[in-house]
């Protein structure tokens, strides 16, 4: 292990590391554009300039290899002035017009820019004009005034997502990112990943452009649903001290945006776009309203209603939902498992056009916890009739045809959308989503990610862990 010194200090270094990768796993920050701990060294934005002790000139930590005794200053005078200039190059044609930049808050440039600089430009020329909202594909804008032509974005789509769908054209300041002609962007499962790893506010978020200013919402810890990977995500939505009581009120329980939360042990720092599109599955009308055989009724009555007729039923069955959680699945187990015969039943099929699988995050199951679901309960529904003998059958959660419960069979359902079938069952029972409780997925490495709730849920709705307590079988219930 090569011992090097930073700032007179001895670190001990990997000898695979940059002088980069050394400094900041001892805890010395070198600030970056253009270097990303997931993608090759471009070495093209000269931010991480450092100078080896005794010469007189910086160069780059990116893409610097660590040696024996090799002694670096990280925040000596003349890599104070270099940084400076970079940093007035960096904003020498940028619009700096951070008051109306999805990026503003989160911006490495402006951080920077009061790090490192923090005057105004002292170039007088004018500044160059270029593309402003370029569409690169159906999903992300581009601003060419903004970019600073890191090719973070370029290299994402060589390296992790293989689609080569971005590069860079034209020479020096005539140069712009473009998307490729094949449209390659549009079918790249992961391009929004760019939008994150820009370092500054060119790459933009058509879904997200002017919803939410950052500073305004907050991130919860969740897992994307979308496959069987079961991805870390960071779920946005407003702050409660920001909430709005007399604008657009939906606003308090929107989801404005999802971000990947770095786990290196499922997903790395990346995600999918379907788990960007989490809104789009959570957000779409919901079920309410308890009901029996259509009639609204008390969500304590339809409950009340679920229990009779599963003290009443001898052969009841159950299909469980792939999308609950191991707390609920594990609740379900204890409290009428041994009542039921119970099937696991796959919740979601992949949509059309949607990429069934790849060797990057993609898994064919569509659902977040079928591992959790068969671990507790080993039988998979197999999609044909069930038992003739059934007479309950207590359906939970989506992707179910009634058209194979039998005829006389009564039903208890619970979901949390509306849906034609809500009005059919005996006992409908509206039950939350995952954004407003917490409990755990396991994937399909038997991976355990842990999820938390971002908006309360309405009375009128039951937690399912909670309402299968409620419809414990009773000790004179038939065996
Ligand atoms: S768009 Fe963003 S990520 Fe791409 S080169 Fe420009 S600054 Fe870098
Ligand atoms: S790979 Fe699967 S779990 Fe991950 S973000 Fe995409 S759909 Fe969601
Ligand atoms: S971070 Fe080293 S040159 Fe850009």
């Amino acid at each position: 292990m090569p011992q090097i010194f930073i700032n007179g200090q001895p670190v001990q270094a990997d000898r695979s590391q940059t002088v980069m990768e050394a400094a900041r796993a001892n805890g010395f920050f070198i600030p970056y554009f253009c270097w990303h701990p997931n993608l090759s060294v471009a070495g093209n934005c000269r931010i991480c300039a450092i100078q080896i002790e005794d010469r007189s000139w910086v160069e780059i930590a990116c893409n610097m290899p660590v040696s024996e005794g090799l002694r670096v200053l990280t925040d000596s005078p003349k890599v104070k002035e270099y940084r400076k200039s970079i940093m007035q190059l960096m904003t020498l044609n940028h619009p700096v017009d951070c008051g109306i930049c999805d990026k503003s808050g989160e911006c490495m440039l402006q951080d920077y820019h009061y790090r490192y600089n923090g005057e105004p430009s002292i170039s007088r020329d004018a500044k160059v004009r270029s593309t402003k909202f370029h569409p690169l594909s159906e999903r992300i804008l581009l601003d060419n005034e903004r970019c600073i032509l890191c090719s973070r974005c370029v290299r994402f789509t060589r390296e992790i997502s293989k689609s080569n769908a971005l590069g860079i054209v034209q020479r020096g300041d005539a140069s712009l990112v473009r998307a490729s002609e094949d449209h390659a962007l549009d079918a790249d499962p992961y391009s929004d990943n760019v939008i994150d790893i820009c370092p500054v506010g060119a790459l933009l978020s058509r879904s997200f452009l002017y919803k939410a200013r950052v500073w305004y919402i907050k991130p919860t810890p969740s897992i994307c649903p979308g496959c069987a990977r079961g991805c870390s995500v960071q779920v946005w939505h407003r702050k409660p001290e920001w909430k709005l009581h007399t604008l657009d009120q939906v606003k308090n329980v929107r989801i404005e945006r999802v971000t990947p939360l770095e786990n290196p042990a499922v997903n790395g720092p990346w995600i999918c776009n379907k788990g960007r599109d989490l809104a789009r599955i959570f957000e779409r009308p919901r079920a309410e309203q308890a009901m029996e055989k259509g009639r609204p009724v008390e969500l304590s009555i339809a409950i009340a209603t679920a229990r009779r007729l599963i003290d009443e039923a001898k052969h009841p069955v159950a299909v469980v939902s792939n999308w609950g959680s191991n707390e609920e699945l594990a609740a379900l187990k204890r409290t009428l498992g041994a009542r039921f015969t119970a099937f696991v039943k796959q919740d979601c099929a992949p949509e059309p056009g949607e990429r069934i699988e790849d060797d990057i995050l993609i898994k064919a199951d569509k659902n977040p916890n079928t591992a959790g679901a068969r671990a507790l309960f080993a039988a998979a529904d197999d999609g044909i009739a069930l038992p003739a003998a059934s007479d309950l059958v207590l359906v939970w959660g989506e992707g179910f045809d009634f058209a194979r419960i039998p005829a006389k069979a009564k039903i208890i359902f619970l979901n949390s959308y509306l849906a034609p079938e809500n009005g059919h069952a005996d006992a409908f029972i509206p039950v939350s989503v995952q954004t407003e409780r917490r409990g755990h997925y396991t994937n399909f490495q038997g991976t355990v990610s842990a999820f938390e709730p971002c908006f309360p849920k309405k009375a009128s709705v039951a937690d399912a862990e909670a309402l299968f307590a409620a419809l414990a079988v009773t000790e004179d219930a038939p065996a």
